[in-house]
Protein backbone atom coordinates (compact mmCIF):
# COMPACT_ATOMS: atom_id res chain seq x y z
CA UNK A 1 0.00 0.00 0.00
CA UNK A 2 2.83 2.36 0.63
CA UNK A 3 4.54 1.76 -2.18
CA UNK A 4 1.45 2.46 -4.20
CA UNK A 5 1.25 6.45 -2.63
CA UNK A 6 5.02 5.96 -3.26
CA UNK A 7 4.41 5.69 -6.85
CA UNK A 8 1.49 8.08 -6.80
CA UNK A 9 3.89 11.02 -4.91
CA UNK A 10 6.40 10.79 -7.40
CA UNK A 11 4.26 10.62 -10.69
CA UNK A 12 2.82 13.92 -9.14
CA UNK A 13 6.15 15.55 -8.60
CA UNK A 14 7.49 14.38 -11.97
CA UNK A 15 4.16 16.10 -13.80
CA UNK A 16 5.00 19.39 -11.80
CA UNK A 17 8.19 19.35 -12.42
CA UNK A 18 7.24 18.82 -16.13
CA UNK A 19 7.91 22.03 -17.86
CA UNK A 20 7.27 21.04 -21.61
CA UNK A 21 4.58 19.34 -23.41
CA UNK A 22 7.28 16.84 -24.69
CA UNK A 23 8.62 16.03 -20.83
CA UNK A 24 4.83 15.45 -19.58
CA UNK A 25 4.29 13.27 -22.70
CA UNK A 26 7.87 11.48 -21.05
CA UNK A 27 6.16 11.03 -17.74
CA UNK A 28 2.84 9.99 -18.86
CA UNK A 29 4.69 6.92 -20.41
CA UNK A 30 6.84 6.45 -17.62
CA UNK A 31 3.82 6.13 -15.45
CA UNK A 32 0.71 5.10 -17.14
CA UNK A 33 2.27 3.50 -20.27
CA UNK A 34 2.50 -0.55 -20.42
CA UNK A 35 5.59 -0.72 -19.20
CA UNK A 36 5.21 2.17 -16.94
CA UNK A 37 5.26 1.98 -12.95
CA UNK A 38 1.29 2.33 -12.15
CA UNK A 39 0.90 -0.46 -14.69
CA UNK A 40 4.13 -2.75 -12.98
CA UNK A 41 1.68 -2.37 -9.81
CA UNK A 42 -1.13 -3.90 -11.18
CA UNK A 43 1.33 -6.68 -11.77
CA UNK A 44 2.28 -6.87 -8.53
CA UNK A 45 -1.04 -7.52 -7.54
CA UNK A 46 -1.06 -11.17 -8.46
CA UNK A 47 1.21 -12.21 -6.00
CA UNK A 48 -0.76 -10.49 -3.24
CA UNK A 49 -3.00 -12.93 -0.95
CA UNK A 50 -6.51 -13.23 -1.95
CA UNK A 51 -7.92 -11.02 0.89
CA UNK A 52 -5.52 -7.82 -0.19
CA UNK A 53 -6.36 -7.64 -3.30
CA UNK A 54 -9.70 -5.87 -3.65
CA UNK A 55 -8.19 -2.72 -1.76
CA UNK A 56 -4.66 -2.86 -3.02
CA UNK A 57 -6.64 -2.68 -6.35
CA UNK A 58 -8.88 -0.07 -5.49
CA UNK A 59 -5.85 2.21 -4.31
CA UNK A 60 -4.11 1.45 -7.76
CA UNK A 61 -7.06 2.81 -9.36
CA UNK A 62 -7.16 5.79 -7.33
CA UNK A 63 -3.61 6.51 -7.83
CA UNK A 64 -4.14 6.03 -12.01
CA UNK A 65 -6.90 8.18 -11.76
CA UNK A 66 -5.18 10.75 -9.38
CA UNK A 67 -2.04 11.17 -11.90
CA UNK A 68 -4.31 11.09 -15.16
CA UNK A 69 -5.72 13.99 -14.06
CA UNK A 70 -2.78 15.94 -12.69
CA UNK A 71 -1.64 14.84 -16.04
CA UNK A 72 -4.59 16.58 -17.76
CA UNK A 73 -3.97 19.81 -15.96
CA UNK A 74 -0.67 20.21 -16.14
CA UNK A 75 -0.97 19.68 -20.12
CA UNK A 76 -3.43 22.54 -20.41
CA UNK A 77 -1.05 25.10 -18.16
CA UNK A 78 1.65 23.69 -20.44
CA UNK A 79 -0.65 24.81 -23.75
CA UNK A 80 -1.60 28.19 -22.55
CA UNK A 81 2.10 28.73 -21.41
CA UNK A 82 3.03 27.62 -24.80
CA UNK A 83 -0.02 29.98 -26.85
CA UNK A 84 1.24 33.18 -24.30
CA UNK A 85 5.43 32.49 -24.76
CA UNK A 86 4.05 32.27 -28.84
CA UNK A 87 2.18 35.45 -28.17
CA UNK A 88 5.24 37.14 -26.53
CA UNK A 89 7.41 36.47 -29.72
CA UNK A 90 5.41 36.91 -32.36
CA UNK A 91 4.39 40.85 -31.03
CA UNK A 92 4.10 43.61 -33.30
CA UNK A 93 4.76 46.64 -32.12
CA UNK A 94 2.29 48.87 -34.22
CA UNK A 95 3.52 51.82 -32.73
CA UNK A 96 6.95 51.71 -34.50
CA UNK A 97 7.52 54.06 -36.99
CA UNK A 98 7.59 51.88 -40.60
CA UNK A 99 10.18 52.06 -43.21
CA UNK A 100 9.62 55.11 -45.37
CA UNK A 101 8.65 54.11 -48.69
CA UNK A 102 10.44 56.27 -51.30
CA UNK A 103 6.79 57.37 -53.66
CA UNK A 104 7.51 58.47 -57.33
CA UNK A 105 5.84 61.90 -58.42
CA UNK A 106 4.14 62.72 -61.05
CA UNK A 107 7.23 63.65 -64.42
CA UNK A 108 7.30 67.23 -65.32
CA UNK A 109 6.15 66.40 -68.80
CA UNK A 110 3.50 64.13 -67.86
CA UNK A 111 2.26 67.06 -65.71
CA UNK A 112 2.01 69.87 -68.60
CA UNK A 113 0.29 66.50 -70.83
CA UNK A 114 -2.47 66.41 -68.20
CA UNK A 115 -2.59 70.24 -68.00
CA UNK A 116 -3.22 70.50 -71.82
CA UNK A 117 -5.65 67.90 -71.88
CA UNK A 118 -7.65 69.30 -69.15
CA UNK A 119 -7.77 72.76 -70.70
CA UNK A 120 -9.06 70.83 -74.20
CA UNK A 121 -11.15 68.48 -72.57
CA UNK A 122 -13.18 71.70 -71.02
CA UNK A 123 -12.98 73.35 -74.60
CA UNK A 124 -14.78 69.84 -76.03
CA UNK A 125 -11.87 68.47 -77.72
CA UNK A 126 -11.50 64.75 -77.61
CA UNK A 127 -8.47 63.23 -76.86
CA UNK A 128 -6.79 60.90 -80.00
CA UNK A 129 -3.82 58.11 -79.72
CA UNK A 130 -1.85 56.66 -82.49
CA UNK A 131 1.39 54.16 -82.68
CA UNK A 132 4.82 55.55 -82.13
CA UNK A 133 6.24 52.91 -84.59
CA UNK A 134 4.63 54.25 -87.38
CA UNK A 135 3.89 53.88 -91.36
CA UNK A 136 5.89 56.49 -93.85
CA UNK A 137 2.49 57.02 -95.36
CA UNK A 138 1.05 58.49 -91.99
CA UNK A 139 4.06 60.45 -91.04
CA UNK A 140 4.49 61.87 -94.47
CA UNK A 141 2.87 61.08 -97.49
CA UNK A 142 -0.75 61.79 -96.08
CA UNK A 143 0.35 65.41 -94.48
CA UNK A 144 1.55 66.21 -97.63
CA UNK A 145 5.12 65.61 -98.04
CA UNK A 146 5.89 62.50 -100.97
CA UNK A 147 8.75 61.29 -101.11
CA UNK A 148 11.81 63.10 -102.25
CA UNK A 149 10.08 66.46 -101.06
CA UNK A 150 12.81 68.29 -99.54
CA UNK A 151 10.72 68.91 -96.15
CA UNK A 152 11.92 65.66 -95.43
CA UNK A 153 15.26 66.56 -94.47
CA UNK A 154 13.19 69.61 -92.06
CA UNK A 155 13.28 65.61 -89.57
CA UNK A 156 16.17 63.52 -89.51
CA UNK A 157 14.29 60.38 -89.18
CA UNK A 158 14.83 56.67 -87.65
CA UNK A 159 13.61 54.06 -89.99
CA UNK A 160 12.64 50.66 -89.18
CA UNK A 161 12.42 49.95 -92.84
CA UNK A 162 11.13 51.69 -95.98
CA UNK A 163 7.94 52.56 -95.29
CA UNK A 164 8.11 51.84 -91.27
CA UNK A 165 9.70 54.72 -89.06
CA UNK A 166 9.17 56.41 -85.43
CA UNK A 167 6.85 59.07 -86.15
CA UNK A 168 9.01 62.30 -86.01
CA UNK A 169 5.94 64.01 -85.26
CA UNK A 170 2.31 63.89 -83.40
CA UNK A 171 1.17 65.51 -87.63
CA UNK A 172 0.41 61.59 -87.84
CA UNK A 173 -2.02 61.17 -85.48
CA UNK A 174 -3.56 63.93 -87.48
CA UNK A 175 -3.87 62.16 -90.53
CA UNK A 176 -4.75 59.02 -89.36
CA UNK A 177 -7.76 60.70 -87.60
CA UNK A 178 -8.49 62.82 -91.02
CA UNK A 179 -8.16 59.49 -92.34
CA UNK A 180 -11.00 57.96 -90.04
CA UNK A 181 -13.37 60.46 -90.28
CA UNK A 182 -13.96 60.10 -93.77
CA UNK A 183 -15.18 63.50 -94.82
CA UNK A 184 -17.16 63.81 -91.63
CA UNK A 185 -17.10 67.57 -89.97
CA UNK A 186 -16.40 68.38 -87.31
CA UNK A 187 -13.54 66.76 -85.76
CA UNK A 188 -12.14 68.62 -82.91
CA UNK A 189 -9.13 66.79 -81.29
CA UNK A 190 -6.05 66.43 -79.77
CA UNK A 191 -2.96 64.23 -79.82
CA UNK A 192 -0.59 64.17 -77.09
CA UNK A 193 2.54 62.00 -77.24
CA UNK A 194 5.70 60.79 -77.84
CA UNK A 195 7.96 61.43 -81.17
CA UNK A 196 11.40 60.80 -82.63
CA UNK A 197 14.16 62.59 -84.40
CA UNK A 198 17.72 61.83 -85.58
CA UNK A 199 18.93 64.07 -83.60
CA UNK A 200 22.28 64.62 -81.31
CA UNK A 201 21.32 65.33 -77.53
CA UNK A 202 22.32 68.29 -76.19
CA UNK A 203 20.70 71.00 -73.64
CA UNK A 204 18.05 72.26 -76.29
CA UNK A 205 17.69 68.86 -78.51
CA UNK A 206 16.78 65.29 -77.66
CA UNK A 207 16.08 62.46 -79.79
CA UNK A 208 13.20 61.85 -77.97
CA UNK A 209 10.65 64.29 -76.84
CA UNK A 210 6.99 64.83 -76.98
CA UNK A 211 4.47 67.25 -78.59
CA UNK A 212 0.64 67.49 -78.22
CA UNK A 213 -1.11 67.75 -81.94
CA UNK A 214 -4.47 70.09 -82.35
CA UNK A 215 -6.67 69.57 -85.13
CA UNK A 216 -10.36 71.10 -85.84
CA UNK A 217 -11.85 70.42 -89.13
CA UNK A 218 -15.41 71.88 -90.13
CA UNK A 219 -17.56 74.97 -91.38
CA UNK A 220 -15.86 78.14 -91.21
CA UNK A 221 -13.14 77.65 -89.52
CA UNK A 222 -10.63 80.66 -89.86
CA UNK A 223 -7.29 81.37 -88.94
CA UNK A 224 -8.90 83.69 -86.22
CA UNK A 225 -10.60 80.66 -84.29
CA UNK A 226 -6.68 79.32 -84.62
CA UNK A 227 -5.91 82.53 -82.50
CA UNK A 228 -8.37 82.43 -80.24
CA UNK A 229 -7.95 79.32 -79.08
CA UNK A 230 -3.97 79.55 -78.88
CA UNK A 231 -4.58 82.37 -76.99
CA UNK A 232 -6.84 81.24 -74.63
CA UNK A 233 -4.20 78.14 -74.01
CA UNK A 234 -1.20 80.76 -73.39
CA UNK A 235 -3.18 82.57 -70.88
CA UNK A 236 -4.08 79.24 -69.00
CA UNK A 237 -0.61 77.53 -69.59
CA UNK A 238 1.54 81.11 -68.91
CA UNK A 239 -0.33 83.12 -66.55
CA UNK A 240 -3.63 85.49 -67.69
CA UNK A 241 -2.19 89.09 -69.82
CA UNK A 242 -0.55 86.58 -72.25
CA UNK A 243 -0.74 87.82 -76.21
CA UNK A 244 0.34 85.70 -79.33
CA UNK A 245 1.80 86.87 -82.54
CA UNK A 246 1.39 85.04 -85.84
CA UNK A 247 5.12 85.03 -88.42
CA UNK A 248 4.86 83.42 -91.50
CA UNK A 249 6.51 80.06 -91.95
CA UNK A 250 6.18 76.92 -94.06
CA UNK A 251 4.82 73.52 -93.01
CA UNK A 252 3.67 71.46 -95.75
CA UNK A 253 0.50 70.28 -94.50
CA UNK A 254 -0.89 73.92 -93.93
CA UNK A 255 -1.74 76.73 -96.04
CA UNK A 256 -0.80 79.59 -94.28
CA UNK A 257 1.15 78.15 -91.81
CA UNK A 258 2.54 80.07 -88.81
CA UNK A 259 5.06 79.88 -86.04
CA UNK A 260 3.22 81.50 -82.86
CA UNK A 261 5.36 83.41 -80.43
CA UNK A 262 3.61 84.24 -76.90
CA UNK A 263 4.95 87.22 -75.05
CA UNK A 264 7.39 86.41 -72.53
CA UNK A 265 5.87 85.71 -69.18
CA UNK A 266 9.31 86.55 -67.69
CA UNK A 267 9.69 90.58 -68.25
CA UNK A 268 6.02 90.75 -69.82
CA UNK A 269 7.31 91.73 -73.27
CA UNK A 270 9.54 94.02 -71.96
CA UNK A 271 12.55 92.26 -73.13
CA UNK A 272 15.01 90.05 -71.09
CA UNK A 273 17.81 87.24 -71.14
CA UNK A 274 14.96 84.50 -71.17
CA UNK A 275 13.58 85.60 -74.47
CA UNK A 276 16.74 87.47 -75.45
CA UNK A 277 15.65 90.74 -75.36
CA UNK A 278 12.59 90.91 -78.00
CA UNK A 279 9.69 90.12 -75.76
CA UNK A 280 8.51 87.09 -77.36
CA UNK A 281 8.88 83.49 -76.83
CA UNK A 282 8.62 80.80 -79.91
CA UNK A 283 6.20 78.31 -78.46
CA UNK A 284 4.55 76.10 -81.27
CA UNK A 285 4.06 75.93 -85.08
CA UNK A 286 0.33 76.36 -86.76
CA UNK A 287 -1.73 76.88 -89.57
CA UNK A 288 -4.91 75.92 -92.20
CA UNK A 289 -4.96 72.47 -92.78
CA UNK A 290 -3.90 72.56 -96.15
CA UNK A 291 -6.82 71.96 -98.55
CA UNK A 292 -4.19 69.16 -100.79
CA UNK A 293 -4.59 67.55 -97.17
CA UNK A 294 -7.99 67.74 -96.61
CA UNK A 295 -8.96 66.61 -100.26
CA UNK A 296 -6.57 63.24 -99.47
CA UNK A 297 -8.75 62.27 -96.88
CA UNK A 298 -12.28 62.31 -98.28
CA UNK A 299 -13.06 66.06 -97.31
CA UNK A 300 -14.48 68.30 -99.53
CA UNK A 301 -11.96 71.78 -99.24
CA UNK A 302 -14.88 73.69 -100.54
CA UNK A 303 -17.28 73.11 -97.82
CA UNK A 304 -14.88 72.95 -95.14
CA UNK A 305 -11.85 74.18 -93.84
CA UNK A 306 -9.61 73.04 -90.33
CA UNK A 307 -6.67 74.49 -88.13
CA UNK A 308 -4.32 72.25 -86.77
CA UNK A 309 -1.05 73.00 -84.32
CA UNK A 310 1.75 71.12 -83.13
CA UNK A 311 3.19 72.24 -79.53
CA UNK A 312 6.52 70.81 -77.58
CA UNK A 313 5.89 70.19 -74.71
CA UNK A 314 9.45 69.83 -73.47
CA UNK A 315 9.42 73.29 -74.27
CA UNK A 316 6.69 74.23 -72.59
CA UNK A 317 7.91 72.74 -69.70
CA UNK A 318 11.22 74.21 -69.99
CA UNK A 319 9.87 77.94 -70.09
CA UNK A 320 6.96 76.86 -67.40
CA UNK A 321 9.60 75.69 -64.76
CA UNK A 322 12.63 77.64 -65.75
CA UNK A 323 14.66 74.23 -66.91
CA UNK A 324 17.25 74.86 -68.68
CA UNK A 325 18.72 71.54 -69.82
CA UNK A 326 16.28 69.38 -72.00
CA UNK A 327 18.23 66.21 -71.25
CA UNK A 328 16.66 66.52 -67.31
CA UNK A 329 14.08 64.99 -68.65
CA UNK A 330 15.20 61.99 -69.69
CA UNK A 331 18.24 61.36 -67.20
CA UNK A 332 15.92 59.68 -64.13
CA UNK A 333 18.19 62.36 -61.75
CA UNK A 334 15.18 61.50 -58.67
CA UNK A 335 16.97 64.83 -57.43
CA UNK A 336 15.65 66.28 -60.28
CA UNK A 337 12.19 64.67 -60.45
CA UNK A 338 11.33 65.11 -56.48
CA UNK A 339 11.49 68.89 -57.20
CA UNK A 340 8.36 68.75 -58.94
CA UNK A 341 6.23 67.18 -56.13
CA UNK A 342 4.79 70.71 -54.86
CA UNK A 343 3.12 71.03 -58.41
CA UNK A 344 1.75 67.83 -58.35
N1 LIG B 1 4.58 68.82 -87.10
C1 LIG B 1 5.28 70.06 -86.89
C2 LIG B 1 6.64 69.80 -86.31
O1 LIG B 1 6.83 68.77 -85.75
C3 LIG B 1 4.51 70.94 -85.94
C4 LIG B 1 3.24 71.43 -86.54
C5 LIG B 1 3.20 72.60 -87.29
C6 LIG B 1 2.07 70.72 -86.41
C7 LIG B 1 2.07 73.07 -87.85
C8 LIG B 1 0.90 71.17 -86.95
C9 LIG B 1 0.91 72.37 -87.69
O2 LIG B 1 -0.26 70.53 -86.85
O3 LIG B 1 -0.25 72.81 -88.21
O4 LIG B 1 7.50 70.62 -86.42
Amino acid sequence: MDKVLEVQAEALQAIADADSLQALQDVRVRYLGRKGSIQALMSEMKSLPKEEKPAFGQKVNVCKQVVTEALEKRQTELNELALINRMEEEKIDITLRGNDLHLGTTHPLIMIQQEIEDLFIGMGYKIAEGPEVEQDFYNFELANIPKDHPARDMQDTFYIDPNTLLRTHTTAMQMRELEKAKGQTPIKLICPGKVYRRDDDDATHSHQFMQCEGLVVGEHITLGDLKGTLEFMANKMFGEGRKIRFRPSYFPFTEPSVEVDVSCPFCNGKGCSVCKGSGWIEILGAGMVHPHVLEMNGFDSEKCSGFAFGIGLERVAMLKYGIDDIRNFYINDTRFLKMFDRFD
